[in-house]
């Protein structure tokens, strides 16, 4: 059976003193009332290797939000795979449409850094999603199928199986506005119909889908309710622990 996941995206937001406080309260809120789901927080680099300690690994996981699409060397500001696993995080987020849209990572790139994501043990909760013009002109299902076959088809189905996909259409993230429940559960059947026809019906029905994109406690238990949607992605909520867990807690 798929996990249902909740995630967070912390983006660049949180000093390192916040960061921890944010984790250390998080677990203590989590330890208190356990959630019925998987939990992970995905912090920037920095804070890595002190949120790892801070939380009980058996409820919350951690993740960074992107890594180097090369193995080592002169690649100055770049952060590595096997950096991010040196950490204790096993999760890693890839082809955030931030990174795709700001920092110009092609289908090209993303292959590399989720090859290398696999190769250091890390799980990469690889996004997709398309842009407003492209909901409006109805080519939603084509972008996420180039996506997918842009940065994933290569892989084999026993490495394909170890990752998370999170659907997170561009105009909805950070902007008030959601995908109603049934504009996402008819893309994630869409996405899950692409993964039954590459890598096969198992590895199809095992793959967590999640949704991202203005995700908050008060919308979160209708679009989790989905068949196909096995969780979100948060951003903006993720930074308080009231809100993250009023999401947590849509799957209870
Ligand atoms: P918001 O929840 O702030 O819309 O962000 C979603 C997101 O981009 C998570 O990766």
């Amino acid at each position: 059976m798929r996990k249902n996941i909740v995630a967070g995206n912390w983006k660049m937001n949180k000093n390192l003193q916040e960061g921890i406080a944010l984790a250390k309260d998080l677990n203590a809120a989590l330890t208190a009332d356990k959630p019925n789901c998987d939990v992970i927080i995905c912090t920037p680099f920095i804070h890595l290797a002190s949120v790892v300690p801070a939380v009980d690994a058996s409820i919350i996981g951690v993740g960074a939000e992107n890594c180097a699409d090369k193995v080592s060397g002169a690649y100055t500001g770049e952060v590595s795979a096997e950096m991010v696993a040196s950490t204790g995080a096993k999760y890693v987020i890839l082809g955030h449409s931030e990174r795709r849209a700001y920092y110009h990572e092609t289908p090209e790139i993303l292959k590399e850094k989720v090859q290398l994501a696999l190769a250091n043990g890390l799980t990469p909760i690889f996004c997709i999603g398309e842009v407003l013009e492209e909901r409006q002109q109805g080519i939603q299902n084509q972008v996420v199928f180039d996506q997918l076959a842009g940065s994933l088809f290569d892989l084999s189905a026993e490495d394909f199986s170890k990752i998370v996909l999170a659907y997170e259409p561009v105009w909805a993230i950070g902007t008030g506005l959601t995908a109603t429940p049934e504009q996402a559960e008819e893309i994630h059947a869409y996405i899950r119909s692409v993964i039954a026809e590459k890598f096969g019906a198992e590895v199809a029905e095992n793959t967590s889908i999640l949704y991202g994109g203005s995700c908050k406690p008060s919308n979160a238990k209708e679009l989790f309710a989905n068949p196909n949607v096995d969780g979100g992605l948060i951003g903006g909520a993720a930074l308080k622990v009231e809100d993250f867990k009023g999401i947590i807690d849509a799957f209870k």
